[in-house]
């Protein structure tokens, strides 16, 4: 007899793991993933990838930011399974092998590295905005490392990392969209 209530919502289990497969900076990337798992989860402990950093995990901090199709979206905040199907660079994609994007670069040269936990978060939104602006506003740029709690720099660093990407860029050196 089966005394199974379909009134009741039935619990996810393990059995309802399934696989995933993900484009994750250009590879088609496949792990199992249980109900829920969030795209953040997904990166950092079924594919190893811990670049992206798991702050507040609350939509907060923005140091999980990843780009989906190109546009920087909280990993903590999306489900893995929900981005099936689209583009995700993480900041493990944006040096180009050896060579760092422009803005990886100017934030090594101008000491805004301190911890680094925010880093990961900074240079993808960073990225996302020289690949649209590549000489962007002061104003424009503060609006982009809003996007990204920093606790250790004061973000004076960060901004001028920032100043000295566009410099780069206007004279021609790297890459807006190094990957
Ligand atoms: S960990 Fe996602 S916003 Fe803080
Ligand atoms: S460098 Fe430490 S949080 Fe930004």
């Amino acid at each position: 007899m089966n005394t199974s209530n379909p009134a009741q919502p039935r619990e996810h289990g393990v059995n309802d793991a399934r696989v995933l497969a993900l484009r994750v900076n250009g590879v088609l990337q496949q792990a199992i993933a249980k109900p829920g798992t969030t795209l953040l989860e997904f990166l950092r402990e079924e594919l190893g990838l811990t670049g992206s950093k798991r702050g507040c995990d609350l939509g907060e901090c923005g140091c999980c930011s990843v780009l989906v199709d190109g546009r920087p979206m909280l990993a903590c905040l999306l489900l893995a399974a929900d981005v099936e199907g689209s583009e995700i660079r993480t900041i493990e994609g944006i040096a180009d092998g050896e060579v760092l994007h422009p803005l990886q670069q100017a934030m090594v040269d101008e000491g805004a590295i301190q911890c680094g936990f925010c880093t990961p978060g900074m240079v993808i939104n960073g990225v996302h905005l020289f690949e649209r602006t590549p000489t962007p506003t002061r104003d424009e740029i503060r609006t982009c490392i809003s996007a990204t709690v920093c606790r250790c720099t004061g973000y004076n660093r960060i901004e001028q990392a920032f100043v000295t990407t566009a410099a780069t860029l206007a004279a021609g050196g790297g890459k807006a969209g190094a990957q």
